[in-house]
């Protein structure tokens, strides 16, 4: 098992990849913080790892606001132990897909709060306690969209500040044994995903389904638990020497973003 002993927190498990990395850092012998907005959504994903023979504790909590943060860790540290992984992947993007001259205040302001400065309360409240255990592993989701335009201004904008903010982290925490790394999704199938399609499907928008070609050159999405193994391999000491680091896990959509030899030839 290759998180035996192991202590984490992980943001957004409710549903798609925060549900997948759950239930993937469970088996694998961590005892798991699943934390989401609401504590009902993310108990049934708790009830099915205890089931199985694992340790989690299901926490309602919002990683934008501090005091509900160091709730997060309190309760974590009383009824798990010391966290020595951090899976910041809880996201929002922007309900209304607007452009960069209409998007409205609130929503540009949501994506910033929840998907920069919610992983960087999570990082203040947790890396203390991590340092305190000797070091630890930081995964947070970023997303290609902090490199490729895949998504609204407030969305792509709030992913690029997470990949800074990791290196940051990095770099300071590295002296304390604490990795930071971000793991940037491509097209994933998760409640995100389809509730984005259903909106540009009412639209009358091309959806992803529509567009899938253009997200990767294996004509598919990812499933959630595809996602979950990357998360895994960064939080494990597998990967010991793996800081600082911007991993895509996208079907080489950001690689198809160049100009290959099949383009010449046309
Ligand atoms: N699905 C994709 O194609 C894709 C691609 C790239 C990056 N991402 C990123 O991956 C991460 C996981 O997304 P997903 O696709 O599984 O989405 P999802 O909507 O299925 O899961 C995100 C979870 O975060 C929770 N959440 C939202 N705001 C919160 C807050 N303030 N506090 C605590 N929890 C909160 C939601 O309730 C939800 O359960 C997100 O950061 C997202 O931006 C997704």
């Amino acid at each position: 098992m290759r998180l035996h002993g192991k202590v984490a927190i992980i943001t957004g498990a409710a549903g798609g990849m925060g549900e997948a990395a759950a239930q993937l850092f469970a088996r694998e012998g961590a005892s798991v913080a699943a934390v989401d907005l609401d504590e009902a959504r993310v108990a049934p994903i708790v009830q099915a790892i205890r089931a199985q023979g694992g340790t989690a504790i299901a926490v309602g909590a919002d990683v934008s606001r501090s005091a509900e943060v160091a709730a997060i860790v309190a309760r974590t540290e009383a009824e798990l132990g010391l966290p020595t992984i951090l899976f910041n992947n809880a996201g929002v993007d922007t309900e209304n897909k607007q452009s960069i001259l209409s998007i409205d205040e609130a929503a540009f302001d949501k994506c910033l709060e929840v998907n920069l400065k919610g992983v960087w309360l999570m990082i203040k409240h947790v890396a203390p306690r991590m340092i305190e255990a000797g070091g630890g592993s930081i995964v947070n989701t970023a997303s290609i969209a902090a490199s490729i335009v895949a998504g609204t201004a407030g969305y792509c904008a709030s992913k690029a500040g997470v990949v800074a903010l990791s290196k940051v982290a990095a770099v300071e925490l590295g002296r304390h044994g604490i990795r930071v790394n971000a793991l940037c999704p491509g097209a994933t199938e998760t409640p995100m995903a389809k509730h984005q399609r259903a909106e540009m499907e009412r639209a009358g928008l091309p959806t992803s389904s529509t567009l899938i070609d253009r997200m990767g050159v294996l004509g598919r999405m990812a499933d959630p638990e595809e996602m979950a193994r990357m998360a895994l391999f960064l939080a494990s000491d597998e990967a010991s020497f793996a800081t600082g680091g911007v991993f895509n896990n996208d079907a080489g959509w950001t690689a198809m973003s160049g100009i290959s030899v099949q383009d010449f030839a046309r």
